[in-house]
């Protein structure tokens, strides 16, 4: 996704919902930019802090929510969201992210993203399992971007992005999780070619 951007070392990338900093690791190592991690879940934090100290990377991780960044106003050259955004409130989150932006910088989201209109009883299905308000069409996904006033907004399927998995178990986790994560697996199979994601790639 950062291969055709002009990214340098005195770039400032901020990766909000950063889990586990896989991906502010790898932009760190390979751009040796600035870069910022923000996630609400403090085990994420801790795992992303363990990562950033293990490899020597000089990656800020600090805790926080999308919907309320304690960051200044147009700090960053580059933001990114990997699947933050369904979870969230959109207006907020995004309007932080703008906030956050330089003016001519660029936010870069992954995102879930449906191919065809579902029936109600199934997004029903959807939006109770994943904790989503509503599930969204790439044409949706445009009217959040253009209402926060982005621009230039391009779309991008790449298909390498889910073969990369990478799991780091805790210790201590629930049974509950276990069994979610096969109702995951299970709503996936159960619609085919329906459940998706899409780059969205755009300028403030
Ligand atoms: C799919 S993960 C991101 C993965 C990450 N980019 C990586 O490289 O590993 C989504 C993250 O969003 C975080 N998240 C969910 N709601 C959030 C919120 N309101 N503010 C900030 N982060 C949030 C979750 O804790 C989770 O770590």
């Amino acid at each position: 996704m950062f291969k055709t951007e002009n990214v340098s070392k005195t770039s400032h990338i901020l990766d909000v919902g950063c889990g586990t900093g896989q991906t502010a690791a790898y932009l760190a190592e390979k751009y040796e930019a600035n870069v910022t991690g923000l996630d609400i879940n403090s085990i994420m934090i801790a795992k992303a802090k363990n990562r950033m100290k293990k490899n020597r990377l000089p990656v800020k991780i600090i805790q926080g929510s999308i919907e309320k960044i304690p960051l200044p106003d147009q700090k960053f050259d580059f933001i990114i969201s990997e699947s933050v955004l369904s979870f969230v409130n959109k207006h907020k989150a995004l309007k932080e992210i703008f906030r956050l932006l330089k003016n001519g910088g660029r936010f870069i989201a992954i995102e879930f993203t449906i191919t065809q209109k579902l029936e109600a009883k199934s997004e029903e299905e959807i939006k109770h399992f994943y904790g989503f308000d509503s599930c969204l069409m790439k044409k949706d996904w445009i009217n959040f971007l253009q209402q926060a006033g982005f621009k230039n907004i391009r779309i991008q399927k790449n298909k390498s992005i889910s073969s990369v998995p990478e799991f780091h178990h805790s210790e201590d986790i629930e049974p509950d999780l276990y069994e979610i994560m096969d109702k995951h697996f299970d709503i996936h199979l159960k619609y085919p070619g329906v459940l998706d994601y899409r780059i969205y790639s755009c300028i403030k």
